[in-house]
């Protein structure tokens, strides 16, 4: 299964914080933004994996990952020229995604819940049609696409943007497809607001019968970076659950190392590449540990 990240936008809703830098690069407490989806689709075990950016931005993306190879991974890059809609991630992804399934997911959507690995596990291996992870409850449901289920939990209706939200599901930033997903996406047209809609993807999947919806219970963090204040609330909460664990979210190459990515040495390295930090010093206790117990 391959994966994209779709890190593209204007960021304006965050301006001027964004005038120079594009949004899912920005902080959240201690890592760029986009460390977090991607610690995503690495629990999900994909390796293969296409950043999309806006022209002007996409050269910052391959500064900071490279090939990939630090995290075990294979990164590719490609220009969105214009944002004109989360669907066309498979229109520039289609000669990337080739025969396989694929995973698209937001740069600017965070998840932290335990089990998370396992939900993605299932999802990845799905083999036929889509899936959509649906959180169970936001403050302002409006602004996202929503889902209505029936009392066995299958989907009934999906509305982008609704003014009157006939549910309380919201449909969040992470979707697995298989391959059908690329002629689906060739064939949407723009909506009304005038871009190609990821709900009109997953409408003709659920057309189809073909939508599978995992729902995210209350225990799920679900974070939304869209704003000053919801930015500045993700690094809050990030910074809480670290300093109380005494654990990392979203430390890339302890996933690596954990899904068997990379080898000890690597992970040695890197601790010691960003040893003045607590996400370097938890490589090297990772690796400390490890030692003394190491993994089965
Ligand atoms: O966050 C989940 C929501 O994302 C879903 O509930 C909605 O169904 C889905 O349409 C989308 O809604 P948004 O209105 O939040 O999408 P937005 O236009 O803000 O774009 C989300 C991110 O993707 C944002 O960081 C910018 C980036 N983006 C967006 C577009 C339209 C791109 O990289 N390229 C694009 O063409």
């Amino acid at each position: 299964m391959k994966g994209i990240v779709l890190a593209g936008g204007s960021g304006t809703r965050l301006h001027p914080a964004t005038l120079s830098i594009n949004k899912q690069l920005l902080p959240v407490y201690d890592k760029p933004m986009i460390y977090y989806p991607v610690s995503v689709l690495m629990l999900a075990g994909i390796r293969d994996i296409l950043i999309i950016s806006s022209p002007e931005h996409l050269g910052n993306y391959q500064r900071l990952f490279g090939t990939g190879e630090q995290f075990g991974l294979t990164f590719s890059y490609a220009v969105q020229p214009r944002p004109e809609g989360l669907a066309q991630a498979f229109i520039i992804g289609r000669d990337f995604v080739g025969a396989d399934d694929v995973a698209l997911i937001l740069g600017d959507n965070l998840f932290f819940g335990a089990g998370m690995g396992e939900m993605l596990e299932r999802a990845a291996a799905r083999k036929a049609g889509a899936t959509v992870f649906a959180a169970y409850h936001v403050e302002n449901p409006q602004a996202y696409g929503v889902v209505t289920l029936d009392r066995a939990g299958r989907p009934l209706r999906l509305v982008e943007k609704p003014s009157e939200p006939e549910s309380t599901w919201a449909v969040t930033g992470l979707y697995f497809y298989d391959n059908q997903v690329l002629d689906i996406a060739a064939d949407v047209k723009p909506s009304p607001r005038g871009e190609l809609e990821i709900t009109s993807v997953n409408e003709a999947y659920l057309e189809r019968g073909q939508l599978h919806v995992e729902r995210m219970s209350r225990g799920y963090a679900w974070l939304d970076t869209g704003t000053h204040d919801s930015l500045l609330e993700a690094s809050e909460f990030v910074r809480t659950i670290q300093h109380r664990q005494g654990l990392q979210v979203a430390c890339l190459e302890e996933i690596a190392y954990l899904q068997g990515f990379i080898g000890r040495e690597q992970l040695v390295a890197r601790g010691e590449l960003f040893a003045k930090t607590n996400y370097g010093q938890n490589l090297l206790r990772l690796a400390r540990e490890h030692d003394a117990a190491p993994p089965a």
